[in-house]
């Protein structure tokens, strides 16, 4: 496996620790050490690892249907469809993917049905898998983003001849972003992207809004991909929370409970498309629609539907920003530590970061001399990535992971 890894985002300098077994919030690498996990496998185990609850649920599952996947619609399907939509949108349609890249590339390629028009346009630093020109200004280079017009740059492969770029917009910069929008209309598919950039940097007040207003007037589909967003700020995603609703929701992570799984949902007129009746738009995956990652996914939400359950949630993650806070004055530290709902990062800067591209003026050599001082002491971080909360995240697994962040801080230079 190149750098000994299935997939780039799991690599680090000068490699990555390989983990044996996990349960709740904790983890064990091949040598035996223990970690508190915020990592989380990149978001989805919001309940910890091996959720009784979850567990059950794809026991029950696979005993009652005897395989893993029957390749014909199923009665879950239908019911965690529906539920999704009464979440999302009542009125919609919904389709299964097995990621959170199938989604969106589906979602895009269903917008461009819709409107008939080739361009696609995304935001600077957003991720939405690794598909060809969604990561093009996925990573740009400091001296990128310094000058305009956008980043152009893309990893290998996923642009140059053959491959047409997108628009890539500016967050956070509404006048800058419809100006382009309105200039580029008569090219444009739709608008993509993460509304909570990276997962912990908020929209500014009207910015969602304010777009939703400028693709609506010229009709061109607006997609939130809330695969990581979509059950980390509260039950319906970044949509409810802002009170925004976009034309087409990509999901995946938490839905699938652990499992692999996503969806693509929204406007019935969009999704019908997709009809096979219609033979016009044609989505197909061997393995969409995966019984066992739909019960577990359901499981997951029944137990954070639970009274009380995300409201704690979003309190222990208060606790810890806070406890984190505190360590940091008490180390004369200087840095930023953005939140939204369950996720948080902290960047050793001055001011909070407004957009994914302020945060490259953190000093990176110190986030990562951190969380080496934490992996050093049993708090497992991907190096340089957020912290994500789960239910498990005891009040013992907090004061461990403060204790170790006070550590970790007084090793700081
Ligand atoms: C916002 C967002 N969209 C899409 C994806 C891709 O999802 P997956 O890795 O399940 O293909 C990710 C993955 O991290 C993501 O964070």
């Amino acid at each position: 496996m190149p750098g000994g890894v299935t997939a780039n985002v799991k690599y680090f300098d000068p490699y990555p620790l390989a983990m044996r077994k996990a349960r709740g919030c904790r983890l064990w690498d091949l040598d035996g050490n223990a970690y508190i996990d915020y990592c989380l496998s990149f978001g989805p185990f919001i309940l910890g690892h091996g959720h009784p609850r979850v567990v059950k649920a794809i026991h029950e599952t696979l005993d009652g249907a005897g395989t893993t996947t029957l390749g014909t619609p199923h009665e879950l399907e239908a019911i965690y469809a529906e539920r999704l939509l009464r979440i999302f949108r009542p009125a919609g349609r919904l389709r299964f993917t097995v990621s959170g890249t199938e989604a969106t590339l589906h979602a895009i390629r269903l917008a461009r049905a819709y409107r008939g028009r080739p361009l696609v346009a995304k935001f600077e630093g957003h991720y939405h898998g690794a598909i060809n020109e969604l990561l093009v200004g996925h990573e740009p280079s400091t001296e990128e983003r310094a000058r305009p017009p956008a980043p152009e740059s893309a990893t290998d492969g996923a642009s140059g001849p053959g491959v047409r770029n997108p628009l890539v917009l500016p967050f956070n910069n509404l006048e800058e972003t419809e100006r382009q929008i309105r200039r580029h209309a008569k090219d444009l598919a739709c608008v993509i992207l993460e509304p909570v950039e990276r997962s912990y940097i908020a929209p500014e007040r009207g910015f969602l809004h304010g777009l939703r207003e400028v693709t609506e007037d010229l009709d061109i589909p607006l997609v939130f991909d809330e695969v990581m967003s979509g059950f980390r700020l509260g039950l319906g995603g970044a949509q409810h929370a802002f009170g925004v609703t976009p034309d087409l929701t990509c999901l995946g992570k938490v839905i699938g409970g652990g499992l692999p799984c996503g969806a693509f949902l929204g406007r019935a007129d969009i999704l019908d498309l997709a009809d096979p009746a219609g033979d016009g738009f044609f989505h197909s995956s061997t393995f969409a629609g995966y019984p066992l990652a739909l019960a577990a996914g359901m499981a997951t939400l029944d137990e954070l539907e639970s009274p009380g359950t995300f409201e704690g949630l979003l309190a222990t993650t208060q606790t810890l920003v806070q406890g984190i806070q505190e360590r940091l004055i008490g180390h004369s530290i200087r840095a930023q530590i953005p939140r939204v709902g369950t996720v948080f990062s902290i960047l050793f800067m001055e001011n909070a970061p407004r957009t994914s591209s302020d945060t490259l003026r953190a000093d990176s050599a110190r986030r990562r001399e951190l969380d080496f001082g934490l992996l050093g002491r049993g708090i497992f971080v991907k190096p340089s990535k957020p912290f994500y909360m789960s239910t498990v995240h005891d009040h013992e697994a907090i004061e461990e992971t403060l204790r170790a962040f006070d550590g970790a801080l007084g090793g700081l230079a």
